[in-house]
């Protein structure tokens, strides 16, 4: 059943309209109040970590007593009735959702139905990949894919609204939350935000199988200094505009339905309140007419920052920047309605934010389709068609690193597998895992037994914890070959999880050299939510598989890749560094006077190779692809790339067309390579085909020293080929002026 939207633009801003002039200021404040169930954001956090708020003044007893009542849900039923709540996130249940929606329209005096949203990041029952991971399929079909049904079956819980993309850059491996984005490329994560946009919202979002997107975290979050999460982003407005703005503005310019700034201030600016973000750039020059909801507890930390007083002024800066919703802080019902009645805030400024919240819950539909059936959830989550899709999706994102050609593995070797983690289907998730459970989820040696496969298993080592030798030696005795599962726990990236020491932890590597000495043959599967450093991990594997988190169906696309079922194709797209100290380290950094090399004065760390140990772009696949005759010509208003790519090795597989530009002689400084198409082939052993892809002349721009959008000017070198090292190359001699 297709909800119809009702009401047509100009008809619902008449509605609107005729609202506004009935809500009181309580209930205008009412519509921009989010609540959850923590001070912190949609999950629930330990009764001692909001004491210990509390205790460092980071809360407020207000806020201390009304979280500490949230976690009783129906206390919030009386707010809701009186049009003091006008959003909710983190509810988890079809039941309390319908029951909120219930009292808002059937009991409250304006009858205005709630938004519900949640982190629905990479699926809401059925759990897709981590973003990062799954952004290695390079496939903007998949992005989309994943994320409709993401939206189908969170829609079908009664949530309206997910935080999600997070479009942010992750250059700077120690920061854990590069698991919930992209990567560390503009290029790719404007696909990737676009892709998810669509996917989340479709073209109608009163399609009851969508869901309203939120672009996030709005800006440069991902830069935050030394990679600690929440700290602060320093950087030259043309970093900020040329590489990490241009997700966001992509993902505007797909129609996203809202904006969340980021928690940290840029050069100085908390973005929270920061009027040129979010209503001079967002508003006024990119058109956007959604809604901005502040990223949990936001406002009330403008007064950490130290940018205002107290929390009045907090929440007079955050809405007139154009924060429409408070996530979490209490700020606005404490302070905007005496704020407006002192005509320190104007009644326009309140309006406008009521206004956009409104328009979304008339374009979700909400007000003439509140509830959800009960049942249909169970009909779609982890259904056969979700699963095989996420399965589909987790065997795309994993990226084969290494392999002396012990795999594919043969049908009839004796497996040995060690490491914690191939038996633990809760850390296959991954972080920010929606409502996935883990008996839903599909572990590797779930799919080994699944394939039939017999082997011998011992833990052996935990993540963090210490080597059993003995029962090492005991499992892998008798085995032609070992399966070893290393890496990271889900919580040990994401939110708050950041790290300076990116390495395996406990004894995993140990482990490792131990079946190093042994002689035995052994594939070393990675489990993590980010880079990791791990140069001797690869040097003793015979080969190396990095998993990631895979979500619901990790065990059986691991398998589909180790038995040869899939030939791997993921392509990284965040650089590994050999070491921890070389964060951040990515590709597309601009060119220095001494470029790195042998030589002692160039651009380098004397201790580290010249070289990371994995370039973006990289990965590998169980055949070889060749590339020849490179033409490159100029069209009107692009350039046309065309290259013969040719599958040389013995089975059939897809490769990633990647296509780098350099423009040799600008204004300003230029990146060594940036990414600008990149394309999919598919072929047959021997087979050959002619790949054509566009870049489009103006998106060769950049900013100069005095903000002039330059389009460029002067001779562009293409790169094309497998990875961001690719030497196939077209110089285009004097381009437009
Ligand atoms: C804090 C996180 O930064 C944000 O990404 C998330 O959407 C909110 N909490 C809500 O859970």
């Amino acid at each position: 059943m297709t909800k119809q939207t009702l009401l047509k633009k100009e008809e619902i801003e008449i509605k609107i309209r005729e609202l506004l002039e009935q809500m009181t200021v309580e209930e205008k404040v009412g519509q921009l109040n989010q609540v959850g169930p923590s001070p912190v954001g949609g999950f629930e956090i330990t009764m001692t970590e909001m004491e210990q708020m509390l205790k460092e003044g980071r809360i407020t007893k207000e806020e201390y007593e009304k979280n500490f009542t949230v976690s009783s849900w129906n206390n919030r039923g009386k707010d809701v009735q009186r049009g003091h709540i006008g959003s909710f996130l983190g509810i988890r249940n079809v039941a309390r959702c319908n029951h909120m929606q219930r009292i808002a329209v059937e009991d409250s005096r304006l009858h205005i139905p709630l938004l519900i949203g949640l982190d629905v990041v990479h699926g809401l029952r059925t759990i897709f990949p981590i973003p990062l991971a799954e952004s290695c399929a390079w496939d903007e079909a998949l992005f989309e894919k994943s994320a409709e049904i993401a939206a189908k079956e969170a829609a079908a819980t009664g949530i309206n609204w997910t935080f999600a993309p997070m479009v942010d850059i992750g250059r700077d491996a120690r920061w854990g939350r590069v698991a919930e984005g992209a990567g560390e490329d503009p290029y790719l994560t404007s696909c990737f935000a676009r892709a998810k946009v669509r996917g989340f919202q479709g073209t109608e979002l009163s399609d009851p199988d969508r869901i309203a997107a939120c672009a996030k975290h709005f800006v440069a979050y991902g830069a935050a200094t030394g990679g600690r999460d929440y700290g602060q982003a320093d950087m030259s407005p043309q970093t900020l505009l040329e590489y990490y703005m241009p997700p966001f503005e992509a993902a505007c310019e797909e129609g996203v339905a809202s904006f969340m700034p980021a928690f940290n201030d840029v050069n100085g600016e908390p973005c929270t309140s920061s009027g040129f973000l979010l209503s001079e750039l967002l508003c006024k020059q990119w058109g956007f007419n959604g809604v901005v909801v502040s990223d949990s507890g936001a406002v009330g930390e403008l007064v950490a920052h130290g940018t205002v007083d107290n929390r009045a002024d907090a929440t007079k800066q955050a809405v007139e920047a154009g924060i429409d919703i408070d996530m979490s802080s209490m700020c606005f019902t404490e302070e905007l309605a005496e704020l407006v009645r002192s005509k320190k805030v104007s009644m326009d400024t309140l309006d406008e934010a009521v206004r956009r919240v409104l328009r979304i819950k008339y374009e979700l539909g909400l007000f003439e389709h509140p509830y959800v059936d009960e049942t249909l959830g169970e009909t779609l989550y982890l259904n056969e068609e979700h699963t095989e899709a996420a399965r589909d999706a987790a065997r795309r994102s994993a990226v084969l690193l290494k392999n002396d050609g012990l795999l594919p593995l043969k049908n009839n070797m004796r497996i040995a597998v060690v490491g914690e983690l191939a038996a633990n289907k809760k850390e296959m998730l991954g972080t920010w895992a929606g409502m996935g459970r883990a008996e839903e989820t599909m572990c590797l040696l779930d799919g080994l037994k699944e394939r039939g496969v017999e082997i011998t298993y011992a833990p052996c080592c935990s993540v963090t914890g210490v080597l059993d030798l003995d029962a090492l030696k005991g499992t892998v005795q008798g085995a032609d070959v070992v399966i070893a599962t290393v890496g990271e726990y889900a919580d040990m990236s994401g939110e708050a999880s950041s790290l300076c020491n990116i390495c395996l932890h406990g004894e995993q590597e140990k482990m490792l050299f131990e079946l190093e000495r042994m002689g035995k043959p052994f594939i070393t599967v990675l489990f993590n939510g980010r880079p990791l450093a791990v140069p001797e991990t690869v040097r003793v594997s015979n080969a190396v598989l990095e998993a990631w988190h895979l979500g619901s169906q990790a065990g059986n696309a691991i398998c589909d890749i180790l038995f040869g079922d899939y030939n791997p194709s993921g392509r990284l797209t965040t650089t590994f560094p050999h070491y921890s100290g070389q964060c951040p380290m990515f590709y597309n950094h601009t060119s220095t006077g001494r470029p790195t090399s042998e030589i002692r004065h160039s651009c380098k760390y004397m201790d580290a190779p010249l070289t990371p140990l994995f370039p973006f772009g990289y990965g590998l696949s169980y055949t070889e692809y060749q590339y020849s005759d490179l033409k490159v010509t100029e069209e009107k208003d692009r350039y046309a790339i065309e290259v013969i790519v040719e599958n040389i090795g013995s089975v059939a597989g897809e490769e990633t067309v990647q296509v780098y530009v350099c423009e040799k002689c600008a204004k300003v400084v230029r990146p060594v390579r940036e990414l600008k198409a990149f394309g999919k082939v598919f072929l047959q052993p021997g087979e050959r085909k002619i790949c054509q892809l566009f870049v489009n002349k103006d998106s060769l721009y950049y900013f100069d020293m005095q903000m002039n959008r330059i389009v460029h000017t002067g001779p562009v070198k293409f790169f094309v080929g497998h990875d961001s090292t690719c030497s196939l190359s077209y110089m285009m001699q004097d381009q437009a002026k």
